[in-house]
């Protein structure tokens, strides 16, 4: 029996945000269902009482749970005679919201599955850490793109040292979304706040994409960045949001004790841009290369072999490699699977730990991970004032 079947039971699981209208929250809740680990019990689904309410009870909540406010959700849910609140929310809000509900969540004892960024700065961050350890929460970001099989398998092979050790890491995220000038057309409720700096962030292509490509760099290498001297800026002229960066990395010393370099380019500027992210990791011994447009395969190279295509579901693949597939080889999975493998690993965990067994230790994104992202953030808007190369803060917890 696996660990759901012993369990006996989805754990029930809180929305805040992703109401009808929004991009990511159909993601999030079919996600979180797929493989039965959550059922989307309650929610929260705007930041207006009575759209909230009216907004869950369109997308098929029971009128009781559809609520008005977090607080309100929070004590309720509490509350519930039957004990049959919430165990954990999921925040997928505009970016302003997501360290203030987050706090509130871990506060009354829930974990959390938190879109990205995970907050504003780098010090809300440090004190989402210390309320999730204070609290003995477990706490998931929403970087799916590290939960695809592929790019776990690209993590596995650099952690057994198939690459040897890690020189070079080249991460890029190319988007079109700004490619226009979508500042002077109509702006939904959506592009209101993407628009906003006080809203989206500090950088708004960090808060939207930046923060996808740190991480996985950082997830497939094993490593976090240490300094960066970065370009801070926009390809389209005049505009007001920061729609680019590029930067130099150097990652934290390896075994060997020499530092890893790297190149780092997002944009969301890029005129017929998809959602274009490749990461290429060359170690001493070979280099692997994957492409989100072709997310089920991955090139390894070694020196002097042939280059290899492996792809998902192949044989010979770790066992928790295949686990992060569903269907057999050859059937397209994507984004979606990769946010259900978060949400099963997080609910796992919390399974584990309410049965008492010894917790299984999955990779997904946790707060650390957002702490260290956000003072990347910070590190490279810092390096672009000084004009020079500028340390990524630890992080306090
Ligand atoms: N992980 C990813 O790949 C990914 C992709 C897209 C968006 N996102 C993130 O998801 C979040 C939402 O993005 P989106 O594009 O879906 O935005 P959106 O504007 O399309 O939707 C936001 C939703 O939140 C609701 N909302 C607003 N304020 C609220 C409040 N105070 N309480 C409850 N609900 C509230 C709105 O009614 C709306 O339904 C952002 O943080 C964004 O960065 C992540």
């Amino acid at each position: 029996m696996n660990l759901r079947q012993r369990f006996g039971r989805p754990l029930r699981l809180g929305l805040v945000g992703g109401g009808p209208d929004s991009w990511i929250g159909a993601m999030h809740r079919n996600a979180a269902e797929m493989d039965g680990y959550f059922r989307c019990t309650a929610g929260v689904f705007s930041g207006d009482p009575q759209r909230s309410r009216a907004a869950g009870v369109a997308l098929g909540f029971d009128a009781a749970r559809s609520y008005g406010t977090v607080a309100e959700m929070l004590q309720a849910e509490r509350e519930r005679r039957s004990g049959d609140g919430i165990e954990a929310v999921a925040i997928m809000t505009p970016n302003d919201t997501h360290y203030a509900h987050a706090a509130a969540a871990l506060d009354v004892g829930l974990d959390v599955v938190c879109d990205k960024p995970v907050t504003h700065s780098h010090a809300e961050a440090c004190d989402l850490v210390a309320r999730v350890r204070a609290n003995g929460r477990l706490f998931a970001i929403a970087h799916a793109y590290s939960a695809y099989p592929m790019t776990r398998f690209a993590r596995h092979l650099v952690g057994e040292g198939a690459l040897g050790a890690v020189r070079l890491v080249q991460v890029e995220y190319i988007q079109s979304g700004l490619a226009t000038r979508v500042e002077a057309g109509p702006r939904s409720n959506r592009l209101r706040w993407v628009l906003d700096p006080g809203r989206s962030g500090q950088a708004l292509v960090m808060s939207a994409i930046g923060c996808h490509a740190q991480h996985l760099a950082s997830f497939v290498s094993g490593l976090p960045v240490a300094r960066a001297m970065a370009d801070v800026g926009t390809l389209m002229p005049g505009r007001e949001v920061v729609d680019h960066v590029s930067a130099l990395i150097e990652f934290a010393a390896g075994a060997d004790g020499h530092a890893a370099r790297g190149t780092f380019t997002v944009t969301q500027a890029a005129a017929g841009g998809e959602n274009d992210i490749r990461l290429r990791v060359y170690g001493d011994k070979g280099h692997i290369d994957w492409n989100h447009r072709d997310a089920s395969y991955l090139k390894l190279a070694l020196q002097g072999e042939p280059v290899r295509v492996l792809g998902r579901g192949d044989p010979g693949l770790p066992p928790e490699v295949i686990a992060a597939g569903r269907t057999p080889r050859g059937h397209p999975e994507g984004l979606r699977e990769a946010f259900a493998n978060l949400y099963a690993e997080i609910a796992q965990e919390r399974m584990a730990l309410l049965l008492g067994e010894p917790a299984p230790s999955f990779p997904y994104p946790r707060i650390e991970d957002g702490a260290h992202t956000m003072a990347f953030i910070e590190a490279c808007l810092a390096s672009q004032r000084a004009g020079r190369w500028v340390a990524v803060a630890a992080s306090a917890g």
